[in-house]
């Protein structure tokens, strides 16, 4: 049940996600940020969802799972590290971007420096694919484990 909930959770955050890149490229900065701060929110609450599930039922037992499983598995959480590391960098970068003219529209505002820009779109992008590749992954960890329980 908690990984099915997990797989509902992260197909969200993706969706918000593409969103807010949708957003941005037709210029909607603010529903960008919207878009991308409650894609973090829904990240944040996984996290912890997780330790609680961690400290409640305890670890997945791998000793069943193929090896293919295995790489799947290690390939997700690969995807979730960089989804977090780059998704996390792009969020910070991204309100150091909000009180800048680029963000606000404002002349009374500071300019972006064009390195802050290039910056923030790399790590975003970076987030966004690896997001993407995560949930992909996390249907094979799901489908693992329901096999397990066939
Ligand atoms: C405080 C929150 C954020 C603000 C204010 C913000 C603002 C912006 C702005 C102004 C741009 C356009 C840059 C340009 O090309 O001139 C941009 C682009 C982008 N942002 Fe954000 N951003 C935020 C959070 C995020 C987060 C958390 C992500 C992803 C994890 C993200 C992903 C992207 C991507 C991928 C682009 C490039 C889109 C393209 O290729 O056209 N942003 N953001």
């Amino acid at each position: 049940m908690f990984w099915a909930g997990a797989l509902i959770l992260m197909t969200v955050m993706v969706g918000l996600a593409a969103n807010g890149v949708r957003q941005i490229r037709r210029g909607q900065v603010t529903a960008h940020r919207r878009s991308m701060s409650r894609a973090s929110n829904l990240v944040v609450l996984f996290l912890l969802s997780y330790l609680v599930k961690r400290v409640w039922i305890g670890a997945e037992d791998l000793d069943p799972w193929s090896q293919t499983a295995l790489a799947n598995l290690w390939i997700h959480e690969t995807m979730v590290a960089g989804m977090l590391i780059s998704g996390g960098s792009a969020l910070y970068r991204g309100r150091q971007l909000a009180r800048t003219r680029r963000a606000t529209g404002s002349a009374d505002d500071p300019p972006a420096e064009p390195a802050a820009i290039r910056k923030h779109r790399l790590a975003g992008w970076i987030g966004v694919v690896a997001s993407a590749l995560g949930l992909l992954t996390a249907c094979g960890v799901l489908a693992q484990i329901f096999s397990l329980f066939g």
